[in-house]
């Protein structure tokens, strides 16, 4: 009962509960919540650590950034869902307080947008910057050598690297892509008579225009660590999968590289395989396996590749 009583004496209170109800749409930098909610930065920190003491929240340094995201551990975690349900969706503060998350956000993903219109032309090289990319394909085209599909989907395709290498895995392959400057490089090297059977189209990997169960094989290469909400996006790569369809997700592990950030509109600097295995679990997606790629020169980073397969219904 004490723990009961401890989580609704820290929901209970005017601006935890719109921390929470913001929460409840992504994980988030303390400074975004002031943005969002107009306060001060202690006394959002304030907040933040009475709702983290209850374990409502949970709290995680990245560098220079500390992200705060709802506690779906929590035993009571059910409770926090119906309460975040209850609020009322006409109500003026919160639907102010979603209003500015939106803005932030949004200028967020223009400045994101931006970097990669301003460096579409340059992205393949860009992208070998910190890894060796042919030893991550390697790997991944091991990880791939026996499967076959009717339709590859690739989430975050950028130039359509993924879809030069694997289309020859499947009748029909697709790329999503936010970016329409990333998508005419994309259309270019897909402009090929071994490719016709692959195509990308403008969308969004937290919300991908498939329908459940599309796609046998979803790979999401280096995309995670520029995304809000990178569980969503896991959740729907899994959601496109068939039964026993193979998820493939690139990433980098934990690192240090903040310059990233700032230079490359990185949101975050890395996931452990803890998070990215428990989004996977939590999306029916079983068999996972993690491997890590070393760097072979100064400064490339370690890569994660994490597999698995989507469950029987
Ligand atoms: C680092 S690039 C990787 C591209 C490609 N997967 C590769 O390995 O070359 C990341 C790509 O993710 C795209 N992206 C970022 N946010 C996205 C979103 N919400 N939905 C779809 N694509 C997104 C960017 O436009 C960019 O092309």
């Amino acid at each position: 009962m004490d723990d009961l009583l401890a989580l609704l004496r820290a929901a209970g209170e005017p601006t935890r509960l719109r921390i929470l109800s913001i929460l409840s749409t992504g994980e988030m930098t303390v400074s975004e919540m002031t943005q969002a909610l107009l306060q001060s930065q202690p006394r959002i920190s304030r907040h933040l650590k009475l709702l983290a003491d209850a374990g409502l929240v949970v709290r995680f340094p990245e560098g220079s950034w500390v992200f705060y995201r709802l506690n779906e551990t929590n035993e009571n975690y059910a409770l926090v869902d119906q309460l975040i349900a209850l609020l009322p969706p006409d109500d003026q503060t919160l639907l102010r307080d979603r209003e500015r998350l939106d803005r932030v956000r949004a200028e967020r993903a223009t400045r994101a947008q931006e970097y990669f219109a301003a460096n579409a032309a340059d992205w393949d090289d860009l992208r070998a910057r910190h890894i060796r990319e042919d030893l991550v394909e390697a790997e991944m085209t091991t990880l791939l050598s026996d499967t076959k599909c009717d339709l590859l989907v690739d989430l975050g395709t950028g130039t359509g690297r993924m879809l030069e290498i694997f289309s020859p895995h499947a009748s029909r392959a697709v790329g999503f892509d936010i970016n329409a400057n990333m998508l005419t490089i994309a259309r270019a090297r897909l402009d090929h008579p071994d490719r016709l059977h692959c195509q990308v189209r403008q969308g969004d990997c937290a919300d991908v225009p498939l329908e459940d169960g599309a796609a046998g094989v979803v790979i999401v290469h280096q995309v995670l660590h520029f995304l809000d909400d990178p569980a969503r996006a896991v959740g729907e790569a899994a959601r496109v999968l068939a039964p026993s369809g193979r998820v493939l997700i690139a990433d980098f592990l934990p690192h240090e590289v903040e310059a990233l950030r700032n230079e490359h509109a990185h949101r975050r600097l890395g996931f452990s395989d803890d998070e990215v295995i428990e989004w996977l679990n939590e999306a029916d997606i079983v068999n996972v396996e993690a491997r890590h790629l070393q760097p072979r020169r100064d400064g490339d980073l370690v890569v994660g590749i994490w597999t698995g397969v989507k469950a029987e219904a």
